[in-house]
Formats: structure tokens, sequence, C-alpha cells
């Protein structure tokens, strides 16, 4: 059964931990971190479990439970599990029956696993609701393989190398400096993957997300997202569907679609190598798609794109924004992307962009 969760809790690095954990029992997780988010979002879409944090930014959790209960929206009967630090037994006994958990932080991921699952094994059987099915391309095209311009090994080491760099240096002036912007056409493959792996490390520092095994999410996804097009940075500049649309008649028919199925050919080659980190396929998977639905290739809007395919989204976005543009300024990149750089999590990145100068 198709199920979505989303995770209420105005702690970023909780809601990142949590994350980890939460992804890989569902299809979809969404995230919020005001009242104001989780509201929007609980408007929109069907959840199949929300867990939300009581202490929320001085605001209360309860009045996203009173909304939930006084509103039509699509999460009317869905279960809420609680967790916060400032629970009382008292609240426990009395609450215990109108949710569907409740957890006291800090508590084990494992407790938190085994209650996800217990609300998973009572829901009612149903059919998968069409509308808001995230459609893989993924089988489309199973006979394309392409060689990787890396082996394994030498990736691991070459992450590492980086990782310990990065960490030394968040801000975003000093990270350009260190990737030669070398606008040249054959450089652009080089160019466009040091400067991604800076430019999102440095929206991460801002984000408060600096734990190393974040970072080496992008890294990696850095190095791999374009793996199916290493030998083609012709192609892989092709940024838009906008753009792809408009080239059209230029490519041939196997170009245009080894552009269109990028993003999944190469999120597919990495699901087999255990060394990947979680998350790093998604990453990839999103790295075209945009919050207004215009990217490819699922044209999926913000509502499906994962809080980390959001950071690296901007990131790749800026990155060739910076290629394309000598005279780049970030407030020129704001207005330029505000629209297709929008909702949810991209809300809370595209106001820290100001800050990384
Ligand atoms: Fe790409
Ligand atoms: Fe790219």
């Amino acid at each position: 059964m198709y199920k979505r969760i989303l995770i209420i809790d105005d702690n970023v690095d909780f809601v990142e931990a949590m994350y980890d954990h939460v992804a890989p029992l569902v299809d979809i997780t969404d995230t919020a971190y005001n009242v104001e988010e989780a509201i929007a979002l609980i408007k929109e879409n069907p959840f199949t479990l929300i867990l939300l944090d009581i202490n929320l930014n001085n605001r209360n959790g309860a009045e996203i439970v009173k909304f939930i209960h006084e509103n039509e929206t699509p999460n009317k009967e869905t279960p809420v599990i609680i967790l916060s630090g400032i629970i009382s037994s008292t609240f426990v006994d009395h609450y215990q029956k109108r949710f569907a958990g409740i957890l006291i932080k800090p508590f084990p991921p494992s407790e938190l696993k085994e209650k996800i699952k217990e609300v998973f094994d009572k829901l009612p059987a149903e059919e998968t609701p069409k509308e808001t099915q995230v459609h893989d391309h993924h089988d489309d095209h199973p006979e394309l393989h392409y060689a990787g311009p890396f082996e394994m090994d030498k990736l691991k080491e070459e992450v590492k190398g980086v990782l310990e760099h990065v960490k030394k240096n968040s801000k975003l002036k000093s990270l350009l400096k260190q990737v030669q912007v070398d606008r040249s056409a054959d450089q652009y493959m080089k160019a466009h993957i040091g400067m991604l792996i800076n430019i999102s490390a440095a929206i991460c520092a801002k984000m408060q997300w600096n734990s190393e095994k974040t970072i080496e999410k992008f890294v990696y996804a850095s190095y791999l997202h374009d793996w199916a097009l290493a030998m083609r940075p012709d192609l892989a500049r092709i940024n838009t569907f906008a753009k792809l649309d408009l080239l059209k008649d230029t490519l041939t028919e196997e170009d245009y679609q080894i552009v269109l199925d990028h993003p999944n050919i190469a999120a597919k080659q990495i699901s087999d190598i255990n060394e990947i980190p979680p998350d790093v396929d998604m990453m990839i998977k999103q790295h075209h798609e945009f919050g207004n639905e215009t990217g490819f290739p699922s044209k999926c809007g913000y509502q499906k794109i994962t809080p980390f395919s959001a950071v690296f989204i901007v990131a790749h976005t800026l990155t060739d924004y910076i290629i394309d543009n000598p005279k780049w300024t970030i407030e020129d990149f704001i207005k330029t992307n505000k629209s297709r750089l929008h909702g949810s999590h991209f809300t809370k990145i595209m106001r820290v962009l100001p800050e990384l100068k």
C-alpha cells in the first residue's frame, strides 16, 4: 500500500535524523518546521501518518490537532503520533487513546519504527490513491546501461577527501575560489560537479545541517547525478524541460530520451550499490524537478520533492546560473528563479541564500 508520512518538528537536526529512519518505511516523507507549513501540507495532501512535536517555535502542536479535527481536509482520519520532550505522564494517561502513539524525547529510533509499524499494520487495505502516485520511469528503459566515469573505490576515496576539505569551509565565496569557474565547454562537467558540491555544502551549513553524513549525501549526489551523461557534457547542459523542448528538433530521438531519463537511469544504477548513502537516489532522481511542476522527468510539484532534493535542486540551479552568467549575483538568481524554486522546503532554502555571501 502507498504510504506518505508527515514529520512536524521545529528542530532541523531532529527532523533530519527522523527522516533517515522514516523515509525507508514509506513512499513519500514530507517535513514541516512550523504550524503554517504543516497546515498548508495537511490541507492539500492525504497522509498515512503524521508525526507531531508539541513545542513548535513558541506555538503548540495542539493547534494542528485542532485544525485537523475542525476542518475538512484529506487528513480527518489520519493517525497522529506525538513526539515531545515536554509531556507529563498525566498527559500520556489522558490522551493515550486520542493518538496513535505518544513518544517522549529522547527515544531510540527502534521505538519510533516499532510504533510506525504498529500503525501501518492496523491500516485497512485500500487502493493506491492514483493522483499522488509517483510514476517510476525506471523500468521504461531497462535495457539502457551506461558505464560510469568513476570506479566505485576511487569515488569513495574522492568523496572522503572532498568531505575533509568542505568541512573546513562553508562560506560560499571562499568555496567558489577553490573551484575554478572554468566556463569553457569541455570543462563544464568538472566545474559543474565541483561547484555543486561547494554550493550544496554552503546551503547545508546555513540550514544547520552540519552532520558529515548529510554533507556526504550531497557529495555523492553531485558526482553521480549526471552519470548517464558523463560522456555527453553537451547534453548535460540541458537543464530545464523548456530547453529540452526547444532543442527537440535538433536532437536525435535517443539523445532526447537520454536527457529526459538521465535522472532515473542514474538513480537506478546506484540503487544496487551498497556504499551509496540513503536519499542519494531520490536526490538524483529529482535533480531537474521544480516546485511549480515545470521540471523533468516527472514534473512533480514541491509537495513531492524531499528536503534533501530541494537543497540539491537549488544548488544545481545556482551552479548552472553561475556558470552561464559571469556577472551573476545571488539577488538576480533569486529574482529569476523564485517562481520555480517555490513551495514547502524551497521557501526556507531561498530565505538563507542571501546569507551565503
Ligand atoms: Fe542532470
Ligand atoms: Fe547536473
